[in-house]
């Protein structure tokens, strides 16, 4: 039965997330399916929304956890994860992060060719690599991972020093990863990245997965066409296959795993960030034209950032008043920024204050970058679960954010 948003907002205030977990396995199971190479073991990178109902509802589909953080581990390893099954991506970790994470056994992807060396030395089992292979896509240049302009990785032309690293310490690097960037809707740059990662991976001798990360989009503008699954798990299920087989033969018959790691692919349409309308105001005719018309919310850039980090388009509907005029409005929080503008010139029926706005998409990357700025509190997080509606994350207060500081 579809849950009235207006009778979840009397219930659970406002603004709210929700997320839509029939939605959310939906997506995992059709990631699932498109890959026939096995094994394959798909990883969910939680930093798109770690909510843990959200997180148990993937895990539930079989995935493991792609985490890039000691407390996406620790959020991991809390909901009963074994420590096989997280694969701990570094960034610039410390040795105090690298020696926690040995003690809770799980693997670390190192990004660096001097953090491997440490890693390896510090006494770890067996250590993975993420390779930059040197081709990047995405969404945004910020959020293109991959390439001559990026921190991730080691470039791949530098994989006789992996291997020096592994013969030196006997550690095997038993994985060969990467992650090329965000939001694309077009497997080209990502299967040229698969190649180039798989001529690298063709000279580890102690493999046992290759990981293609994550990145797949959604089709965010009402009319855009979303990924072509069918064709990447065709074309990644092929690479792998004949890959897999000369590796096999050169290495007594070892068959490799291949994994993914997608975020705002499984949870991205399943979310809405609900705001209500706060104020509706129309400035004046001028020589540039006719006022602009301010629809003004009860949230903004603190609770869904990416309008203004990477000039992100969130398709909104009126859900209160789908009947009314047809109106290019601009939809704006209450941050006290002119960069917290969810909207320009965006046509809705005009709403007026009080009315419900449905902000769509915003189940990656929405509430995970959310922040206190204006000391303004985080928003709850519900799920829906079939007929049942529950609270996932209590709504903070304004006392609960100034206990923070020491008084
Ligand atoms: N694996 C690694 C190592 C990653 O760094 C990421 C995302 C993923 C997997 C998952 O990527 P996805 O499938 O979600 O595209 N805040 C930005 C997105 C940043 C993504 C960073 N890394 C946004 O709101 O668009």
């Amino acid at each position: 039965m579809p849950v009235d948003p207006l009778a979840l907002l009397r219930r659970f205030g406002s603004p709210l997330y929700v997320y839509d977990l029939a939605l959310v396995r939906a997506r995992a199971q059709a990631l699932r399916a498109c890959i026939s190479y096995r094994p394959f073991q798909p990883l969910y990178a939680i930093k798109a929304n770690p909510c843990p109902a959200v997180v148990r509802a993937i895990v539930g589909e079989g995935y493991g956890i792609d985490a890039v953080s000691p407390g996406e581990v620790a959020l991991a390893l809390r909901l009963g994860l074994p420590p096989a099954l997280v694969l701990y991506t570094e960034n610039n970790m410390t040795d105090a992060e690298q020696a926690e994470a040995l003690r809770q056994g799980v693997l670390v992807n190192c990004g660096s060719l001097d953090r491997l060396d440490r890693l390896c030395r510090a006494g770890a089992p067996s250590a993975s690599v993420r390779v930059n292979p040197d081709v990047g896509a995405g969404a945004h240049e910020k959020i293109c991972t991959a390439g001559p302009r990026s921190k991730f990785g080691v470039h791949h032309r530098e994989i006789d020093h992996v291997l020096a690293i592994e013969r030196a310490t006997g550690v095997p690097v038993v994985g060969c990863h990467m992650h090329i960037g965000s939001g694309f809707l077009d497997a080209d740059a990502f299967v040229q990245a698969m190649q180039v990662v798989i001529a690298v991976a063709e000279r580890m001798p102690n493999l046992r997965f290759v990981d293609f990360g994550g990145g797949i989009g959604i089709p965010y503008r009402s009319g855009e066409r979303p990924m072509d699954l069918a064709a990447l798990g065709r074309a990644a299920s092929a690479l792998m296959e004949s890959f897999a087989a000369r590796y096999a033969a050169a290495h007594g018959g070892r068959r490799l795993e291949l994994r993914l790691e997608p975020g705002r692919f499984l949870v991205a349409e399943a979310g809405t960030l609900y705001a209500t309308v706060t104020s509706v105001k129309r400035n004046p005719d001028g020589p540039e034209g006719r006022g602009r018309i301010y629809v003004g919310t009860d949230t903004g850039f603190n609770h869904l950032i990416r309008p203004c980090l990477y000039d992100a388009y969130h398709r909104i509907d009126n859900v209160s008043r789908p009947q009314a005029a047809p109106t290019a409005v601009d939809v704006v929080g209450n941050i006290c920024e002119s960069g917290d503008v969810f909207a320009r010139d965006r046509v809705l029926p005009l709403p007026e204050p009080g009315d419900v706005l449905a902000l769509r998409d915003a189940g990656a990357y929405g509430m995970a970058m959310a922040s206190t700025y204006n000391t303004r509190p985080l928003p709850a997080e519900v799920v829906i679960d079939g007929d049942e509606v529950r609270v996932a994350r209590a709504r903070q207060g304004i006392d609960d954010l100034l206990a923070a500081y020491v008084w």
